[in-house]
């Protein structure tokens, strides 16, 4: 086998636990992570905080002609610049997950980001992960996996990770993932499916160890050492 490096992409609903698996297996190979999520955050947040709208299709396109991007490896996560200006904590905001799903169904908004992410892959060595990356972004990635687990699972995922800070009930929160996973699914431009060619990895029953040694073995055959 080659030893030269290859691109993984990573897709699947809400809540599978994408980004957490996607960093490790970039950890263990020594390779560039690429959250697309967090891009399509960065937008949003740098739109909203000029006051532009989803609808204002236009002057969102004018926005995002020029928008610089950067995401920056530190320790245990990354930090998210856009146009210089460090978003990390507020892409996370209920503001910008309220409104991101709407801003990225803008087709000009897409075509940009998705020419940031083709360039951050061309010299391989990344794993990206999102919703499109192994249909659209990547068609060409040597390894695509299809991240699943039950709406069950996920909700109570995501419930461990912020029953502090929440009053949010479980069942809640599983209508709430129920629902972005339509919006992802039904969207017109590049929804949320599984590639012909990628891996369905259902993680339901799978421990974070599992998953990042079940994908690292799917690099083996490119001379990827584990
Ligand atoms: O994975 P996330 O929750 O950070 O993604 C935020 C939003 O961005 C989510 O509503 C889906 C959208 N997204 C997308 O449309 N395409 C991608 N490649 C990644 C995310």
């Amino acid at each position: 086998a080659s030893s030269g490096k290859i691109n993984i992409a990573i897709d699947g609903p809400a809540g599978a636990g994408k980004s957490t698996i996607a960093r490790m297996v970039a950890g263990r190979l020594s390779y560039v992570y690429v959250d697309t999520g967090a891009m399509y955050r960065a937008a949003t947040w740098y739109c909203q905080s000029l006051g532009v709208e989803p609808e204002e299709v236009e002057q969102v396109l004018q926005i995002v002609k020029d928008l610089v991007i950067d995401l920056i490896p530190i320790e245990n996560g990354q930090q998210v610049l856009v146009n210089g200006q460090e978003v990390t904590e507020q892409i996370r905001s209920l503001a910008v997950n309220a409104k991101v799903s709407r801003y990225a169904q803008i087709e000009g908004l897409r075509s940009r980001l998705v020419s940031l992410q083709r360039q951050m892959a061309l010299r391989k060595g990344v794993v990206m992960d999102g919703r499109d990356i192994g249909t659209t972004v990547l068609p060409d990635a040597e390894v695509k996996v299809y991240m699943t687990a039950t709406v069950e699972e996920r909700a109570k995922r995501r419930y461990k990770e912020m029953k502090e800070q929440s009053a949010i009930s479980l069942e809640q929160l599983a209508a709430d993932i129920a629902e972005r996973d339509r919006l992802d699914q039904e969207r017109e431009i590049s929804p949320l499916r599984q590639a012909d060619d990628a891996r369905l990895l259902d993680t339901t029953h799978m421990c974070i160890e599992e998953v990042v040694e079940t994908i690292v073995s799917y690099c083996k055959i490119y001379g990827m050492e584990s």
